[in-house]
């Protein structure tokens, strides 16, 4: 298999997948308070996703090579938690953060989208990482357009995270989408400018950096999903789902809540 360009029809669905995953973020923000648990998100999401919406949570039972399925059908990944991380019991409490990441199936097509959230007043810590992780995406949303290569998206977000004393999760990265979850191409969060994959009008992928705040390491626990960093530093992530056009790109996560792109960065 090959990166495959997208047909106008099949761009016309992956909007509304998009869309939808964005949505499914609006309807649970204001339920990401203290005292709640992840489990308690996860089964409102998925009624949401399912009655509301008419979509299908595409986590739920998704096994990849090598992995069990997956037992939920959103992530929510606390803390140092990088990525992956199973709903369940654990209650959120102030001071925590949090990344839920959503992603639907909606006529066959893949939306994913994954944002963080605070627990009541973030520490001074929690909130710069939060922040330069989300203008790292942005910054390698930026770089898309025909004409320009993976590694332009890469380095613009490896630059940008160093600079602040940050390290990026290399084992895990964006991802070409469509009628399947995960496609190709590979779309790393690190590497160098004018190398890489040529980008052309129609083209899908994710862009979705973790970024640590301590060392890259990370190891899986024992079940068999949830990363976590190996030093036990805080992580975050962001993640939209972007479509190559002529002039640029268009962010086909998008919905009424979603968070405006940095001040200054985005023409
Ligand atoms: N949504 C994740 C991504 O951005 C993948 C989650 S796989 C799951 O690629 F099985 F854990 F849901
Ligand atoms: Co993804
Ligand atoms: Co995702």
């Amino acid at each position: 298999m090959s990166v495959t360009t997208k047909s106008e029809a099949e761009i016309g669905k992956m909007r509304v997948a998009g869309r939808l995953a964005a949505e499914v973020l609006d309807y649970i923000a204001p339920q990401v308070k203290p005292g709640i648990t992840t489990g308690k998100l996860n089964d409102l999401c998925h009624t949401y996703m399912l009655e509301v919406q008419g979509s299908i949570p595409a986590p739920l039972n998704y096994a990849p090579p090598g992995y069990k399925p997956f037992p939920k059908s959103i992530c929510t990944s606390v803390n140092h938690q990088v990525c992956h991380g199973i709903p369940g019991e654990r209650v959120l409490k102030h001071g925590d953060s949090l990344n839920i990441d959503i992603t639907v199936i909606k006529d066959g097509f893949h939306g994913d989208t994954s944002r963080m959230f605070h627990l009541g007043e973030p520490g001074i810590q929690a909130r710069r990482l939060v922040e330069v992780t989300y203008e790292c995406m942005w910054r390698g949303i930026a770089r898309v357009r025909s004409g320009a290569r993976l590694g332009d998206v890469g380095a613009a977000i490896q630059t940008h995270a160093e600079q602040h004393g940050y390290s990026i999760v290399r084992e895990f990265c964006g991802h070409g989408i469509g009628r399947k979850f995960h496609e190709e191409p590979q779309v790393l969060h690190y590497g160098k400018a004018g190398t890489g994959l040529l980008l052309e009008p129609g083209m899908i992928f994710t862009i979705e950096p973790m970024i640590n705040a301590g060392k890259s390491g990370i190891r899986e626990l024992a079940d068999g999903w949830t990363i976590v960093t190996k030093d036990h530093s805080l992580s975050a992530q962001w993640e939209h789902t972007v479509l190559v056009t002529d002039s640029g790109y268009e962010v086909l996560t998008v919905s009424a809540g979603a968070p405006p792109p940095p001040q200054g960065l985005v023409a």
